[in-house]
């Protein structure tokens, strides 16, 4: 019998973001190895010792953590939330310039450290942040990609099931482009179930989803951070099950089709900007962008949601 793989998950950064993500990946057994490094150790090793106080009640994951970076070594996938969070009224490109620098003195001893690891960044801005990134260093394409749209793609399956009255497993639709206020919904070939989501109704038969509730739709989920960063100074729990789920796509090869943001060449014209779109991921990261089907709208939206980042990324490049 072959012996188990020893899946090891490195998160960098011990604030909301990376502390949730820990947790999150212990509870769903993402990886059998998580290491938690923070710069500041008395809050890692903290962060530490309350999950590990946890793991009896778990799978067989374990958790360590602390100050000294070649905790990460040899890892599989390395996940990167360091960084200054957005403050309220802030949005998610002021951070850029800050947290390129951060990342340019942890990215290439990150790579040193970790050759052969998948990093995903979470960090704001997360598609500005994965070209500053992918240019720092020299991995094979795909070995770097953002977190990007999947978070937002939950919060509009939860929103559209909610109203619909289904499980959110059962809705399918995702944003694509910026994380952030230029992103937009592909509602053209979005279900429910079986069912295109323009043509479902209810009990009725009564249309739920007409063109105005759609937009408040789109609203709510471009808004919804805001709301919650105005209501408890950060979102982290929302972010860290999405990011142990891409974690899960990496360390078990699922090719499963994610929104992951990664630096995009030539997809519908768009060169050197890494923002959302349908990904193939798995061992190695992303392994295909897709060409999903998109409307003369979506297409439009899809190059201001490049062009803002582009704008975004020669400030800090
Ligand atoms: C979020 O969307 C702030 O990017 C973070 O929750």
């Amino acid at each position: 019998m072959s012996p188990v793989r020893n899946t090891k998950l490195s998160i960098i950064g011990a604030g909301s973001v990376g502390s949730s993500l820990a947790y999150a990946a212990l509870i769903r057994n993402s990886a059998r190895e998580v290491v938690l490094y923070d710069l500041n150790a008395a809050k890692a090793e903290a962060e530490v010792l309350d999950l590990a106080h946890g793991t009896p009640f778990i799978g067989s994951s374990r958790i360590t953590g602390g100050a000294d970076i070649e905790l990460v070594a040899d890892s599989d996938v390395v996940v990167i939330t360091a960084g200054a969070k957005q403050e309220p009224g802030q949005t998610r490109l002021d951070l850029a310039a800050t947290n390129a620098r951060i990342l340019g003195k942890l990215m290439p001893r990150l790579v040193e450290l970790a050759p052969n690891a998948v990093f995903i960044l979470v960090t704001n801005p997360c598609d500005v942040l994965t070209v500053v990134a992918d240019q720092l260093v020299d991995l094979p394409a795909g070995r770097i990609f953002s977190s990007g749209t999947v978070l937002d793609s939950a919060r509009l399956r939860w929103l559209l099931a909610e109203a619909a009255d289904v499980a959110p497993q059962s809705v399918h639709a995702i944003i694509v482009g910026e994380h952030g206020d230029s992103e937009f919904p592909l509602w053209s070939d979005a279900t429910i179930g079986q069912t295109p989501l323009r043509e479902w109704t209810d009990r009725a038969g009564t249309r739920l989803f007409p063109r105005e509730k759609l937009e408040s739709l789109t609203s709510d989920v471009v808004h919804a951070a805001y709301k919650i960063i105005e209501g408890k100074g950060a979102t982290n729990y929302a972010i860290g099950l999405s990011g142990a789920r891409i974690v899960e796509a990496v360390l078990h090869n699922e090719r499963a089709i994610l929104p992951v943001s990664s630096v995009l060449h030539g997809y519908r014209g768009i060169n050197g900007v890494a923002l959302s779109v349908p990904s193939i991921v798995g061992a190695g990261g992303v392994l295909r962008t897709l060409d999903v089907p998109m409307d003369d709208v979506e297409i439009d939206l899809l190059h201001r949601s490049a062009e803002a980042l582009q704008s975004s990324l020669a400030h800090v490049m």
